[in-house]
C-alpha cells in the first residue's frame, strides 16, 4: 500500500532536488500538492514510500524519472490572450517600432515557459495579423520553450476545446483555426510553423542562442522561484536581449529597477537600452 504520507526529512530532499535542478521552490505547505501530484509515480514504479522514490529518482541515467518528475510537479496553467495588454502592447508599440529599427527584417522572439502553447500562439496570431500581406520579405522566428515535455506534446498539437478559444476574436478562429468535428479548434499549420518548440530548462548555466532575442515572454513563470535563482534567470535573459529588445514578466511580478539593465517601460514589461 503506497504511503499518502511524506516525512519531513523526505520532504526536504525531494524539495531540495527540484531546487537545484529546476528551480521551483517548494514551501513546506506544498507538501500535500508534491504526495498528490507523485502518487502515480510511486504506484506506476512500485516503489513503497519517497525514500525509494528518491533513490529511483537518482539513479535513473535515462532521464526519464526527471522528466516524469517535472511532468507531474509543474503547473502549466495558462490560457489564450492572458494578460491581454501586453499582446496588445506588442501590437501597437513593438513590432511597429522594431519594424522601423530592424534592417535586416529578422525579428526573434522567445516565449520561456509557454507551456501548452496559448500564450506562443497567440503571439504567432498577433504577429500574423499585424505584418498581414506585408509579412513577404520578413523573416519571424518564434521559439517557444517548456521543461515540460507533456506541456510541449500538448502544444505542439495545438488543439484545443472550444472554451478555451472562445475569448479570441471571431475573425482570429476563423483565420487561424480549423474546427473538428468533435468542436474542438486545432491552430492552422501557417500559425504552427511560425513556431518552434523545444524543451529547455531556464536553469541552464549558459544559454545557447547564438543570435539575441527582440522580445522574451516569461510570464508567470519565475513566481515559483526563488529570490537568487530568479535572478540569476533574469541576468542570462538580459544577455540573451537585443539592445532596444523587450522583456515581458507575469502581472504579479516585478524586477527591481535599478538591479538589472533593463529598463522600466510599464508595469510587468522592461527594455534593454
Ligand atoms: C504557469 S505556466 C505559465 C505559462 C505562460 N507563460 C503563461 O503566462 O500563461 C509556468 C510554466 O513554466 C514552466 N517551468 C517551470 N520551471 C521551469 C524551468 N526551470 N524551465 C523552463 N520552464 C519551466 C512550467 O513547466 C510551466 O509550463
Amino acid at each position: 500500500m503506497i504511503p499518502l504520507t511524506i516525512t519531513e526529512q523526505e520532504f526536504q530532499q525531494l524539495a531540495a532536488y527540484i531546487h537545484r535542478n529546476y528551480g521551483i521552490h517548494l514551501k513546506a505547505e506544498k507538501k500535500a500538492l508534491l504526495v498528490g501530484r507523485l502518487q502515480q509515480q510511486l504506484h506506476a514504479h512500485q516503489l513503497h514510500n519517497y525514500s525509494e522514490y528518491y533513490e529511483y529518482l537518482l539513479a535513473d541515467r535515462s532521464g526519464q524519472a526527471a522528466t516524469e518528475l517535472i511532468n507531474s510537479i509543474s503547473t502549466n496553467h495558462t490560457f489564450f490572450m492572458r494578460e491581454a495588454n501586453h499582446f496588445h502592447f506588442l501590437r501597437d508599440v513593438v513590432l511597429p517600432t522594431l519594424v522601423k529599427q530592424l534592417n535586416d527584417r529578422d525579428l526573434r522572439i522567445w516565449c520561456a515557459g509557454c507551456s501548452t502553447g496559448e500564450e506562443p500562439y497567440t503571439i504567432a496570431m498577433i504577429i500574423d495579423e499585424f505584418f498581414g500581406s506585408h509579412k513577404l520579405g520578413w523573416d519571424t522566428s518564434l521559439l517557444a520553450t517548456d521543461i515540460s515535455t507533456k506541456a510541449l506534446h500538448k502544444a505542439i498539437t495545438g488543439s484545443y476545446p472550444a472554451e478555451w478559444v472562445a475569448p479570441l476574436p471571431a475573425v482570429w478562429k476563423t483565420k487561424y483555426f480549423n474546427e473538428s468535428s468533435d468542436g474542438s479548434f486545432s491552430l492552422t499549420d501557417k500559425i504552427k510553423k511560425e513556431i518552434i518548440f523545444r524543451k529547455f530548462n531556464l536553469m541552464e548555466p549558459v544559454y545557447p542562442f547564438k543570435r539575441r532575442f527582440h522580445a522574451i515572454f516569461c510570464r508567470n513563470v519565475m513566481i515559483y522561484f526563488d529570490g537568487p535563482t530568479k535572478d540569476a534567470i533574469i541576468r542570462k535573459f538580459y544577455d540573451a536581449t537585443e539592445p532596444g529588445g523587450y522583456l515581458f514578466i507575469g502581472h504579479s511580478e516585478a524586477l527591481d529597477r535599478n538591479q538589472y539593465g533593463y529598463k522600466y517601460v510599464m508595469p510587468s514589461v522592461y527594455r534593454k537600452e
